[in-house]
């Protein structure tokens, strides 16, 4: 039907440039062959359908008018989306929403902020809002921050609207708004890939310490008289007391620098440093920023004994997913390693796949 329209949303894995979003850091994430559909339809009676294929998930309908608290579960995304577009004055009669995913959910690979952006970007179209990309991203990061809840940042917003095939999306996340620059991705030319660790795992804790890591941040960045973490320089671990806002703060800083090594390194096509520079955002996030968990260490650990050439958590952390570096014929070795790693911890078989830079949203039909 010609007043149905089709669109394929992506979401995102991390390359480099952890929990820099909400500290003016930059940033290097990659949108991927893995999306959504969200099939969209105009409605004039102020109603919101939505169905979907999402795990627990029937038919829900919610009014244009939905607040904040009002229904919860995976709709409160899409409500949540319509709440911030009509807070902003962007009125429309309503929808009927399909979503169909090939986004392995609760993953880390931001299939909230591809539900989120999509359908923004789909009512945008339909009804000539007239919002750019980053407008739409900061009308989805709105509705994670006040409707559902989630105190995230810009990043995952901004991957899945503006990635571009075979190129990571560089984020200057202090500019106001955010900046985006596309940076080739050009490792398959010299044999190698990227493979996506799914650990399954999901540690409860994730919600509440990623708020925490931001509170610390925040009182890091005001103690050292600083807008943005991001800008510390090394006399700031010895400016800060606190033993726990100096190991923060190094993980800022030194992650701050590593994003810019790994653009220089997939410059110049230098691969093992790329790999290194990844191992050691790792060793930070679990040292220093301490929100890794003992199943995407072990993924990484795996990954590096089976031969990639470099391996990192991706994403918030406690759980989700980690990337690998790999040469396209070690593939099979590093998957049976981390499996054979996890079946020995008897944890839940994890899911790797390979995965390449994906376009942003885009209208299918
Ligand atoms: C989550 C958030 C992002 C970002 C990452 C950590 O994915 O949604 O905004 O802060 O964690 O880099």
């Amino acid at each position: 039907m010609d007043d149905i329209r089709r669109w394929d949303v992506p979401g995102r894995v991390n390359l480099i440039g952890e929990h820099l979003d909400y500290n003016g850091g930059p940033v290097l994430p990659i949108a991927i062959d893995r999306s959504l559909t969200i099939k969209v339809r105009a409605r004039e009676d102020g109603v919101v359908n939505l169905w979907s294929d999402l795990p627990d998930s029937a038919k829900v309908s919610f009014a244009t008018t939905v607040q904040p608290g009002d229904l919860g579960g995976w709709a409160v995304y899409a409500a949540g989306i319509v709440w911030s577009l009509m807070e902003a004055g962007h009125r429309f009669g309503g929808a009927d929403l399909v979503v169909e995913s090939r986004l392995p959910s609760g993953a880390g690979l931001s299939s909230s902020a591809a539900l989120t952006c999509g359908i923004a970007a789909a009512l945008n179209d339909l009804h000539g809002f007239g919002l750019g990309l980053t407008d739409l991203a900061q009308l989805a990061q709105r509705s994670e921050n006040d409707f559902a809840g989630a105190p995230v940042g810009i990043m995952d917003q901004l991957a899945v609207l503006c990635g571009e095939a075979d190129h990571a999306v560089l984020l200057d996340t202090a500019a106001s708004p955010p900046t985006t620059q596309g940076v080739p991705v050009t490792w398959s030319v010299d044999g190698l890939t990227l493979l996506v660790i799914n650990t399954r795992a999901h540690h409860s804790l994730a919600d509440g310490e990623y708020a925490a890591r931001r509170d610390e941040c925040e009182q890091a960045a005001a103690e050292l008289g600083l807008e943005w973490l991001a800008q510390a320089t090394l006399d700031a671990t010895v400016r800060l007391t606190d033993e726990t806002l100096k190991a923060r703060t190094r993980h800022v800083l030194t992650e701050t620098a590593r994003v810019r090594g790994a653009v220089n390194a997939m410059n110049r096509r230098a691969w093992t440093q790329l790999g290194t520079i990844l191992t050691a955002s790792h060793a930070s996030l679990r040292d220093d920023f301490q929100v890794s968990c003992p199943e995407l260490d072990v993924a990484v650990e795996a990954a590096l004994e089976a031969g990639a050439l470099g391996a990192r958590m991706t994403g918030g952390g406690f759980g989700g997913s980690a990337i690998a570096l790999v040469p396209v014929d070690q593939v099979a070795r590093v998957r049976e390693r981390v499996e054979a790693r996890y079946a020995a911890h008897q944890w839940r078989e994890p899911e790797t796949f390979v995965v390449r830079a994906a376009d942003g949203a885009h209208v299918v039909d």
